[in-house]
């Protein structure tokens, strides 16, 4: 059995930009095409951030919708934890930008960079601190501008992303609900199969890396897809039993959204049928740390959440990192 995290999602909200881009509009871009996207991704539409929005504006939006529906006050806020790969900067860190914003006056925070597992990655992290009893109220954020980082050149990624935030209010939980387990882990030797060559201490921003196209997403997609439907799976199935469950005892999954086709296999491997996956893939894209909290959003939308329902929140990103959360739904 996992540690008991004393620690409970109390509410989920989400944002996006209102610009909406369509397979049609990728096709005026790059040489693509709405079917090619579709089959190959299930995406048939995302949203794009303009110009001056930033990670921390989507964030910011988000965060609000949250503590406006939970009518929390935001200096009640002890902790903003942050999942991006797109932060405003260097530094100072989205969570600083964040916490200013929303007059967060007592929280202290950090930007935790893990990809798309960046959510499970924060969430866990939060976790401790309410499990902990030091902390009683934190937020976690997910939220990207991928449009900042691709190439509009490299059709095999740029159909993929599109921008938006998404974030959970975590609150002390008693023991029959909220977060049971958690597991992650990472396989640096996957790291050269998707990442951003140029902008780091490696390589500086320069005329050259600029000229190289090095500040946007590089991806081995065929190596990553295979290496996500492989370790997801077998990363929910090692939770879901030293806790004790089997998958027929999920009520819902709620995977990273990076391609229907992975989501497909990935449920397949666990033998959960489609009504137990939350996909939004087709309206967002691949939102990267924004995409869990996207589909926990949807899936309280559309009502597909009760208290006490066994939920799976699972992701591989770059890295390559991975991370499941289990939890009993709280509200
Ligand atoms: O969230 C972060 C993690 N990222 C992921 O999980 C993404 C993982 N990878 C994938 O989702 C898929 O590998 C892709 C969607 C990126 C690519 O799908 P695929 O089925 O692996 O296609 P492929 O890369 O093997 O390419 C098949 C063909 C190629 O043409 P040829 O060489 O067979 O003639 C590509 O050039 O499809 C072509 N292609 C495209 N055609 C039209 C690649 N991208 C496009 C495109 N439109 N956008």
């Amino acid at each position: 059995m996992g540690h008991r995290i004393a620690a409970k999602i109390t509410g989920v909200a989400g944002h996006v930009p209102p610009r909406t881009v369509t397979n049609l509009d990728i096709e005026k871009i790059v040489d693509t095409n709405d079917e090619w996207i579709r089959t190959r991704t299930g995406i048939r539409e995302r949203h794009y951030a303009g110009p001056g929005v930033a990670a921390s504006h989507l964030g910011t939006e988000a965060a609000k919708k949250l503590l406006e529906s939970k009518a929390v006050s935001p200096e009640e806020i002890d902790m903003i934890v942050v999942a991006t790969v797109t932060p405003d900067m260097f530094f100072p860190a989205a969570a600083c930008l964040i916490q200013d914003r929303l007059g967060a006056k007592k929280a202290w925070g950090f930007d935790l960079s893990a990809a798309c597992s960046g959510f499970a990655y924060a969430l866990t992290v939060g976790a401790q601190f309410v499990g902990a009893g030091t902390h009683n109220k934190v937020l976690v954020i997910g939220t990207d501008v991928m449009t900042s980082i691709l190439d509009f050149k490299d059709r095999a990624t740029c159909v993929l992303f599109g921008d938006g935030a998404g974030a959970v209010l975590l609150e002390p939980a008693s023991d029959a609900e909220g977060i049971i387990d958690f597991a992650h882990d990472v396989d640096g030797s996957g790291g050269c199969n998707l990442y951003m060559p140029a902008g780091g201490s490696l390589n500086p921003a320069s005329a050259e890396t600029v000229e190289k196209r090095m500040h946007y997403v590089h991806q081995e997609g065929a190596q990553v897809f295979k290496y996500a439907v492989r370790r997801m799976s077998e990363l929910a199935v090692e939770l879901l039993e030293r806790n004790g469950f089997t998958s027929r005892d999920l009520a819902l999954v709620v995977p990273h959204q990076a391609n229907l086709r992975i989501i497909r296999a990935m449920q397949e491997r666990l033998g959960v049928d489609d009504s137990k996956v939350m996909v939004n893939i087709d309206r967002f894209g691949n939102t990267t740390a924004a995409t869990i909290p996207l589909g926990l959003m949807d899936a309280v939308n559309e009502k597909r959440l009760r208290k006490g329902d066994l939920v799976l929140l699972i992701a591989v990103g770059a890295g390559y990192t991975t991370g499941a959360v289990l939890m009993r739904w709280a509200y």
